[in-house]
């Protein structure tokens, strides 16, 4: 417990503590007052040394300095398992569906993307907006102009922020601009991608077929080869998301069992594969995903506002699928973990043709947080608050609004005040985001050590 000579710029962070105490499991744990030890290790990353009631650990730590917060909370920082940031501007345009609205908003749109300063630009606002939402690692979509990926992490980078996006892969049945006009020259830029930002500071790389439709056989298999080269690196597409897609995959790939099995026979679905909808699948599909250790990132504000359908959070269950949340910008609506919570809930009580499911406050939270975290093999370094985990957390307000006050202040279990926050909660519960040990973005609070 005490601190080894190697660490440096040993910090304590005092205020109410929520966390899993078992990564893999939905169940959190609250201290009203606690200690949170944070500390810069040898090889250069601020990480989490200790957690615990202040009176417990305190006393092992004489000299700490202590930034103390009465009143509020530390939480794990959230992690959004799908979204995309070029789509920052196309959030709340109507259309009738996935595929309308893919070619009248966000196709056209995403053609910008080619310039580098315009990259940069969105890139700024959107990771802005993550922090000012308490998302501090996401898995991102860039778009298929290798300088969207390039401004992207060297924001990120600058940040400190563990942050993961690859080039879109979508090589026909997509316009002039925003096609990869040769196929083989689309895998060389994924790899060269891969060469220059995977495993650099916190950045990640992610192999990325927009969805089967827009990709040729040759396309996702040469992407299939490139995955097995870099087994570390992620995987990242969409997959029965709607049914107009969904009848168009089976015509333009008839030798599939189902459109999932379109990625499986290019050797795209493995660990560290994350599918994001994953509505419409069979029951050999979520045994297959399952076996394979590949993930399904529900989107429910996206399927919501496109109608695209409800997750089956029973049927996952039984097939032991891993799953978290996510926002899906801009087929989703707003970038709040709180809002894709409550979505998460109101999709969860509309099963299909059966009873509805009321899912535990307790393991909403975990969806966007250490359940997300290890939906993308990443347990143990984000999206909690163990000792280990790196030191990315929110710093909650429950009386952000007169109304977030009275009904938090009323609350006498854990689930019930969780629950106030994520029905209640938006970005003005988020007081502040803290980002390898240091204030990322803050509501009006500082780190006034104590
Ligand atoms: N399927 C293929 N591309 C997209 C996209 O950008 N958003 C969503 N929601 N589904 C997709
Ligand atoms: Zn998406």
């Amino acid at each position: 417990m005490l601190p080894v000579k190697t660490l440096t710029d040993l910090k304590g962070w005092r205020a109410g503590l929520l966390w899993f105490p078992q990564a893999q499991q939905p169940q959190a744990r609250h201290a009203s007052d606690g200690l949170l030890v944070t500390a810069r290790e040898a090889d250069g990353v601020v990480r989490i040394q200790a957690i615990g009631p202040f009176r417990e650990l305190a006393p092992h730590y004489p000299d700490l300095p202590i930034t103390h917060w009465p009143g509020l909370c530390i939480a794990p920082g959230f992690v959004d398992l799908h979204i995309h940031y070029p789509q920052t501007d196309v959030i709340g345009s109507p259309a009738e569906g996935l595929l309308p609205w893919l070619e009248h908003y966000t196709f056209p749109h995403e053609k910008q993307f080619t310039d580098p300063a315009y990259a940069h630009e969105v890139t700024s606002f959107f990771l802005d907006e993550l922090m000012r939402h308490g998302v501090t690692t996401a898995l991102c979509f860039a778009t298929v102009h290798p300088e969207s990926v390039d401004a992207f992490m060297a924001e990120a980078q600058k940040r400190h922020l563990r942050m993961v996006t690859g080039k879109v892969l979508q090589d026909r049945h997509s316009p002039d601009g925003l096609r990869d006009t040769d196929t083989d020259l689309s895998l060389r830029q994924t790899e060269e991608l891969i060469q220059r930002w995977h495993g650099v500071d916190r950045l990640g790389y992610a192999i990325t077929p927009r969805f089967a439709p827009t990709s040729s056989n040759a396309q996702l298999h040469g992407a299939g080869e490139i995955a097995q080269q870099f087994p570390d690196v992620w995987i990242q597409s969409h997959v029965a998301e709607n049914l107009d897609e969904i009848r168009w995959v089976q015509e333009l790939f008839p030798e599939a069992r189902s459109y999932l099995d379109v990625y499986d026979r290019a050797a795209l679905l493995r660990q560290r594969s994350v599918y994001a909808h994953c509505i419409h699948l069979d029951e050999a599909d979520r045994q297959r995903m399952s076996e394979v250790g590949a993930a399904a990132a529900i989107s429910p504000t996206s399927n919501l506002f496109l109608g695209s359908g409800f997750f089956d959070y029973a049927a996952s269950d039984a097939a032991a699928l891993k799953y978290g949340l996510a926002s899906d910008v801009g087929g989703g609506t707003s970038f709040s973990p709180f809002h894709t919570m409550h979505a998460a809930y109101t999709v969860a009580r509309q099963s299909a043709g059966r009873p509805g499911i009321s899912l535990a406050p307790e393991h909403l939270w975990w969806q966007h947080t250490a359940g997300a975290a290890a939906a993308l093999d990443l347990a143990g370094t984000v999206g909690n608050l163990l000792p280990g985990c790196e030191a990315d957390f929110v710093v909650l307000n429950p009386q952000a609004t007169p109304l977030l006050a009275r009904r938090t202040a009323q609350t006498e279990t854990l689930a019930e005040w969780l629950f106030a926050m994520i029905v209640l909660g938006d970005e003005r519960l988020i007081a502040c985001t803290v980002v390898q040990g240091h204030i990322a973005w803050a509501a009006g609070i500082s780190d006034n050590r104590a």
